[in-house]
């Protein structure tokens, strides 16, 4: 793919030097789950609603092995090959939207997050299918393909549109609540199957919110990072231990980030 992402970044040399390469990295591996996509290659099940295709393990072994030439000692956590954190950390999600990928809807992404002593310093996600990437670091804002991003000025609940994830990880009761009280409030609820894209284009004004009661670090890191750094409010997913045992996960645009959070029964950040 060929798209101009360059931004300006905080002062920091490591930082600005693993800030451009996990920009090229999301691309790369941006177009190798495309390549995998146009195989229409088929898929095998990990657990109910669970899919896996080949393309994931072949992104994920180009993620992890760009990442061991060119930072060795940083750590590795991945949703395919596992992995612990260390002082810095990528986490790594080759294909959200797995389901999607494996049934030919092309809304899928390549998530990759950078955390530096419990902080997400660096976060991008590709989405080859579309072309665009989006790309935050921590105090220099959001982009999309290189322009900055906002979250949507939306203030009432009669004209958002939000989005809710579910997984098998938690009961369906949990899930139909916070349906159910969002569309009392008025809300237009979507479930896009892909929770870092749904993080992404609340960042970037498509969507007003996004909630899961269980994310897993892989999903959400690079997502929450683009959310706050576009002006968002998000819940204290690593605060909480997210990062070893993943946890719940909230990001909205502040017009009605209280009442998302009232409606979903999820804690924003103070
Ligand atoms: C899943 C997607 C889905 C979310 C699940 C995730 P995967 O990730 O993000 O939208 O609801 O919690 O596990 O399996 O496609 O990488």
């Amino acid at each position: 793919m060929n798209i101009d992402i360059r931004t300006a970044g905080a002062a920091a040399p490591d930082l600005d030097a693993r800030a451009d390469f996990c920009r090229e990295l999301a691309l790369s591996a941006g177009g190798v789950a495309l390549d995998g996509f146009g195989r229409a290659e088929g898929f095998r099940m990990k657990g109910p609603q669970d899919f896996l295709t080949e393309t994931d393990a072949a992104v994920e072994r180009h993620v992890k092995r760009a990442i061991a030439e060119a930072f060795p000692d940083d750590a590795f956590l991945g949703e395919e090959t596992g992995g612990s954190a260390g002082r810095d950390t990528w986490v790594v999600d080759p294909i959200d939207g797995t389901a999607n990928f494996a049934r030919g809807v092309p809304h899928f992404c390549v998530s990759i997050a950078f955390v530096r002593d419990g902080a997400t310093e660096i976060g991008a996600i590709c989405n080859p299918a579309l072309g665009e990437l989006h790309f935050a670091r921590r105090g220099a804002g959001a982009t999309r393909n290189g322009a900055a991003v906002r979250v949507a000025p939306t203030r009432d609940f009669a004209s958002a549109c939000v989005e809710l994830g579910w997984s098998t990880r938690v009961p369906n009761a949990r899930y139909v609540a916070a349906l159910a009280a969002l569309l009392d409030k008025g809300a237009n609820v979507r479930r896009g199957g892909s929770g870092a894209l749904a993080l992404a284009w609340v960042a970037d004004g498509r969507s007003d919110g996004y909630a899961e009661v269980h994310m897993n670090a892989w999903d959400c890191l690079a997502g929450l990072l683009l959310v706050a750094e576009a002006g968002g409010r998000v819940g204290p997913f690593l605060d909480l231990g997210g990062l070893a045992d993943g946890g719940p996960v909230i990001a909205a645009a502040p017009g009605i980030a209280e009442g998302f959070a009232a409606a979903t029964g999820l804690a924003l950040a103070a």
